[in-house]
């Protein structure tokens, strides 16, 4: 029989707080690596990670720019986020060690929620091609394609997708 450790029995959703910014930036860094294989070369997911900055989270979250939900283990560890504002989500990241557990599915659903309460019907995202069925999954449907330039300097291709709140 598998066992894991306490903290790996239970998670939680919060807000996020401007001092998660370290924390943001290792779940953000290491999903996005984790993602090898899944229709992006190295150097793109590389080149998607670079210039991510720890204080660039508290910025937005302080600026009004993004709201942030995030996933917190039982012993307060940040495993996962997910940025929206107005009508779209901004970012959706999970912990590699953490995926599979239905994490993301919960933080996307709980970010639905803060848009629907805000009037919204919709809910926009540009979706990175690693989670374009993973979204599709949970039913978003693809608007079109194009590609985009990272914040290292290369293309790749984003999916523009959208989800009817009800
Ligand atoms: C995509 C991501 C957020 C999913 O988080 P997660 O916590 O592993 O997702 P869940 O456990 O809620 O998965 C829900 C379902 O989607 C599936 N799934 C998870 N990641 C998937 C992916 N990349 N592609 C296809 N299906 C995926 C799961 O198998 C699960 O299916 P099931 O319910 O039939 O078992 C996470 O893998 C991640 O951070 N990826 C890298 C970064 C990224 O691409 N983010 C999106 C940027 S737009």
């Amino acid at each position: 029989m598998t066992t894991f450790p306490e903290a790996f029995k239970s998670w939680t959703i919060r807000r996020g707080l401007p001092t998660d910014g370290p924390e943001l930036l290792r779940v953000h860094s290491s999903a996005i690596l984790a993602a090898q294989g899944r229709g992006y070369s190295q150097e793109q997911l590389e080149s998607w990670v670079d210039g991510l900055l720890a204080e660039r989270y508290g910025e937005a979250m302080t600026a009004g720019k993004e709201d942030f939900l995030v996933a917190v283990s039982g012993d307060g560890t940040v495993i996962g986020f997910c940025s929206h504002h107005d009508d779209r989500v901004i970012g959706l990241y999970v912990d590699p060690d953490w995926s599979g557990r239905g994490i993301g599915s919960a933080l996307l659903r709980a970010a639905e929620s803060c848009i629907a309460e805000q009037g919204h019907r919709e809910c926009g995202l540009e979706a990175a091609l690693p989670a374009v069925t993973f979204y599709e999954s949970l039913g978003y449907r693809r608007l079109g394609e194009r590609d985009v330039t990272t914040r290292g300097g290369l293309f790749v291709r984003v999916f523009d997708m959208t989800r009817h709140l009800r």
